[in-house]
């Protein structure tokens, strides 16, 4: 049986918070999708933790964490992620596995990424720049370097060919940078690669699952990043929705059960695209310091707006959620009033649909209004405690999503959650 939670937004729902909750619970987690550009933040007793790669139960030593198969893994970024860990006393040799599957970012797709934003101009994605769309281009092209080739004899010369192939697509860019010192890293995280648990990923899932090991299947990015389905082209260039998992893991629909969907009270969003609930105002910006808005991978600013459920509606409709944990809350608590965008305006007609193409429509998004509760909420552990305020706001939730929430986080500790 797995799991599957992910994010319904643009990122940073607070996925990996949640994870590490929920993984007690799990013999397994497993990420399936996405790679470095993924931020994922746990506060365990006053330590904060961000894990790009590495999936969100390894705090767990019970549990195995598995690097799946639909993963483009930085072997760069891994290898300082698992230094991190392992200074602070957190062993990886053990529980942490890798699918000889996953497809491999080799320094010069970080030098495609950074040529093909440069020549977007104005109209860049805002990558985060870690190689994400060039190394899945890569997958997809039927070109890519995946872990199990690191194995083979000929991993040297085959690496050589796909540089050459990145060096003629640059010079057509003509992007040139020196990259002698991440090629030394690249070819020194390799060989501590070598040394990890590597494992057929889908012959190691499907074992689990005979074996009945419940498994909980980490989504990255969000659902509104989806290559797909997300507000294209402003996207990542992975599956992020439920549909990846089985994909990404090479598992059946049939062994998922619960999809569990995380948002925000309110909205963020990273890099360029459309994001009809924005607030370039004061009280975006009294989201974005009172909620820590900044990136966990780049330190960029986020983008803050209200809630949603147009984009909500549609996420949970697509990815099948079956419930909801909704974060953040604390971050509300001084606010007088609330909105929420029930629906958009588009030339004139009211619609609780998602166009086709956002950020070529004009949308004018439509608000219901919420008193706030005022009150500090982060030491609330009960659903008794919390304020009237905070029940009226969820209700409505639940009845617009046609979904029930589940739970409500309210901090960014591993206990600052509220069951409801
Ligand atoms: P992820 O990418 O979905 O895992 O989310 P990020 O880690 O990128 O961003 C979420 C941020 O919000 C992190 O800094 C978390 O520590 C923090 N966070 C998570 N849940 C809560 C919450 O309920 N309240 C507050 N104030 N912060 C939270
Ligand atoms: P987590 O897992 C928020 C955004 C980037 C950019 C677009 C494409 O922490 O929620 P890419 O690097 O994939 O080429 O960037 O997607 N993006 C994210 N935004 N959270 C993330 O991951 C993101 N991963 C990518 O900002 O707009
Ligand atoms: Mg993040």
């Amino acid at each position: 049986m797995i799991d599957v939670l992910l994010g319904l937004q643009w990122g940073d729902e607070g996925k990996g918070k949640v994870v590490d909750y929920f993984a007690p619970q799990y013999d397994v987690v497993a990420r399936f999708q996405g790679g470095p550009n993924a931020g994922h933040t746990l506060h365990v007793n006053g330590t904060k933790l961000v894990l790009h790669q590495v999936p969100s139960g390894i705090l767990h030593p019970r549990i195995n964490n598995l690097i799946g198969s639909g993963v483009v893994l930085d072997a760069i970024t891994l290898q300082k992620e698992c230094s991190t860990l392992n200074a602070m006393g957190i062993g990886v040799y053990d529980n942490l596995l890798v699918s000889e599957r996953a497809n491999l970012i080799v320094p010069t797709h970080r030098l495609l990424d950074k040529a093909s934003e440069l020549a977007k101009g104005k109209e860049k994605i805002g990558s985060t720049l870690k190689g994400i769309g060039p190394a899945y281009m890569d997958m997809t092209g039927r070109n890519a370097l995946r872990v199990g080739n690191i194995m083979q004899a000929d991993f040297d010369a085959e690496y050589r060919k796909l540089r050459t192939k990145h060096l003629r697509l640059l010079s057509t860019y003509g992007f040139e940078e020196d990259f002698a010192d991440q090629e030394a890293e690249f070819f020194a995280a390799v060989e501590f690669l070598r040394g990890l648990k590597i494992v057929n990923g889908e012959y190691w899932m499907n074992e689990q699952l005979l074996q009945n090991r419940p498994v909980l299947a980490e989504g990255a990015q969000g659902s509104m990043l989806d290559v797909t389905f997300g507000t294209f082209p402003f996207v990542t260039s992975s599956h992020t929705l439920a549909g990846g998992v089985c994909t990404g893991l090479g598992i059946a629909p049939k062994h998922i059960r619960e999809v569990i969907g995380v948002s925000k009270a309110y909205c963020t969003r990273v890099g360029s695209g459309p994001f009809p609930t924005e607030l370039e105002d004061e009280t975006g910006e009294r989201l974005r310091q009172i909620g820590s808005e900044f990136g966990a991978t780049t330190g960029r600013p986020r983008r803050c707006g209200w809630i949603d459920l147009v984009a909500l509606n549609y996420a949970c409709m697509v990815n099948g959620v079956t419930q909801l944990v909704i974060t953040k809350f604390d971050v509300l608590d001084t606010f007088e009033e609330l909105q929420v965008c029930t629906a958009y305006q588009i030339n004139d007609q009211l619609t609780t649909q998602l166009p086709f193409d956002l950020s070529k429509t004009d949308i004018k998004p439509q608000y219901q209004t919420f008193k706030g509760w005022q009150t500090e909420t982060a030491n609330f552990r009960h659903k008794a405690q919390l304020p009237q305020a905070i029940h009226r706001y969820t209700a409505f939730l639940e009845k617009e999503l046609h979904t029930p929430i589940r739970f409500i986080s309210n901090g960014p500790a591993r206990e600052q959650i509220v069951q409801v």
